[in-house]
């Protein structure tokens, strides 16, 4: 029986959750829009082709903000091919995944979607193959009232309200060799404040992400930020930051030590954006948006798992079947999210269906909760609130994770991975949350907690994800496979608790104010 210690204090917060810490990712790219929330003709979809299976798994998941279209997609996307009469709309070879793209489904049909979601629209624009006038049309297309050429276009397309999209993204990993039109920082940076400055004089309510790089394993991750936002920094409220986290070695316990890159990953996006602003003695505080993470791997390097012969329409492409162990490091980057509260305020999980996706599908067929599924519901459901700085005493492992760049082979040490990796949240009304991994793939543990500051706690709902095998799925044949079930063994005593955690397994735990 491994052991270890808690404590907690109401007055010491690390920040409270934005509710945009809880979005998700939608691309065009293989089956997340053609066959994922999109299929007219499906038995369950409504007059706009919308799934209504899927759409009641998003509300079960709990997205709050949706990033569309992309991704590497938005590279080389005209917003214009997806306006407009259907039947009208060009089909286009799509070169970030050798589809091509009908364009059935665009802007519109997407900010319709998610009213139906209830999530905010999150928009992208293409600082790849286009520039800063587009970007400027696409914000005056969508949010300008009317009386110009573009917002009177959107009113004859059958929108007459403006879209009021708060959130931009100026474009996407533009590092990235793969990148259609891949810049240097230097002519990122330069694009990236001359884009934003046209797309807020179209709009001066809008907020906006410049690209960080695509990973912290990129040869100019570090000076990327830095020289993007020296060019940035006025004009932009967010920096983005993207993690796939891997199991490529088979290596479990390095895999689940792996979301702790994820803690130092956005230290160190902190340190430099804080960096730029004090050379330049600014109080201003730039945000993170994490707007892609997740596991990944699988479908990730294997060319015939991401690209499909022929340009086929939505190919069934990076459709990573998740297992409990990826489940369980994914709530382990739940907890590096929740425990950087105050600096991460926009977060999506990419995607949303079928490409890397906690939905899966079938087109034609039923949709299912693939294990990620789990985490991240509870994390939208009880993640809201104040995350407290929990002091956590508990023995360590040594790890080491592997995250290849290019053809070289590299290793990251985790020196002293905690076997328990935790957040709390307190939430209103006097209540508190804990989201718990026991990263020891052999012993229980027993956590004693100690939530000064609390009144008497009860138990709400108390739940674990675990399965014998650390490889179960859940698939179209067996949705079940790995579930939550109730956690036993909960002792609580005024504002005292003791936990039990089993071996590899995520818990959440749920207490409640006694009145
Ligand atoms: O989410 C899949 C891809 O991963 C995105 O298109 C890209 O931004 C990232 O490399």
């Amino acid at each position: 029986m491994r052991k270890a210690k808690v404590l907690l204090d109401r007055n010491f917060t690390i920040g409270r959750t934005d509710p945009r810490l809880f979005g998700a990712f939608v691309e065009h790219l293989g089956r997340c829009v053609y066959g994922g929330l999109y299929e007219p003709g499906h038995p369950t979809a409504n007059a706009k082709g919308f799934r209504h299976d899927v759409l009641e798994l998003v509300r079960e998941l709990g997205p709050t903000i949706m990033r569309y279209p992309g991704g590497n997609f938005v590279s080389g996307y005209n917003w214009e091919d997806g306006v407009g009469p259907v039947e009208k709309r060009p089909k286009r070879l799509d070169y970030a995944w050798f589809s091509t793209e009908p364009n059935s489904f665009g802007t519109n049909e997407f900010v319709d979607w998610c009213r139906a979601a209830k999530v905010e629209p999150m928009l992208a624009v293409n600082l790849g193959t286009r520039g800063p006038q587009d970007a400027g049309y696409f914000v005056e297309y969508c949010n300008h009232p009317g009386g110009t050429a573009l917002s009177d276009l959107r009113r004859q397309h059958g929108w007459e309200n403006p879209h009021g999209v708060r959130f931009w993204c100026l474009g996407n990993e533009m590092d990235g060799p793969w990148q259609t039109c891949a810049k240097t920082a230097e002519e990122y940076g330069r694009i990236a404040v001359e884009a934003a400055k046209i797309m807020r004089w179209a709009d001066k309510t809008i907020e906006l992400a410049a690209c960080g790089s695509s990973g912290r394993s990129m040869p100019t991750f570090g000076a990327w930020e830095d020289t993007v936002l020296q060019h940035c920094f006025d004009d932009v409220e967010w920096i983005s930051l993207h993690t796939y986290l891997n199991n490529w070695k088979d290596d479990a316990p390095s895999f689940l030590a792996s979301p702790d890159l994820m803690d130092a990953f956005i230290e160190e996006v902190i340190a430099i954006a804080d960096a730029v602003a004090a050379k330049r003695r600014s109080s201003k505080r730039i945000m993170l948006s994490f707007d892609e993470w997740n596991v990944w791997y699988r479908t990730r390097r294997p060319r015939e798992n991401r690209v499909k012969p022929g340009w086929p329409i939505a190919p069934p492409i990076l459709e990573e079947v998740y297992s409990l162990e990826d489940a369980l490091a994914f709530g382990g980057a739940c907890i590096s999210l929740l425990n950087h509260a105050d600096r991460v305020r926009c977060a999506c999980l990419a995607q949303l269906v079928n490409v890397i996706a906690p939905i899966m599908t079938e087109t034609g067929g039923p949709a299912w909760r693939q294990t990620i599924f789990h985490p991240f519901a509870q994390m939208s459901r009880f993640g809201r609130g104040d995350v407290l700085r929990a002091k956590i005493d508990c023995e360590g492992y040594a790890a080491s994770c592997y995250d290849p760049r290019g053809t070289q082979e590299l290793f990251y040490p985790v020196p002293a991975a905690p076997y328990l990796k935790l957040a709390a949240v307190a939430n209103e009304g006097g209540g508190l949350s804990l989201f718990a991994l026991n990263r020891d793939l052999e012993r229980e543990m027993t956590v004693s907690v100690e939530a000064r500051g609390f009144g008497k706690l009860a138990l709400g709902e108390a739940s674990v994800l675990m399965h014998s095998d650390l490889k179960a799925t859940n698939t179209k044949a067996h949705p079940e496979r790995v579930k939550p079930v109730r956690l036993r063994g909960t002792r609580i005593a005024g504002a005292s608790l003791r936990l039990k955690l089993a071996p590899a397994s995520w818990n959440v735990v749920q207490l409640v104010a006694e009145k």
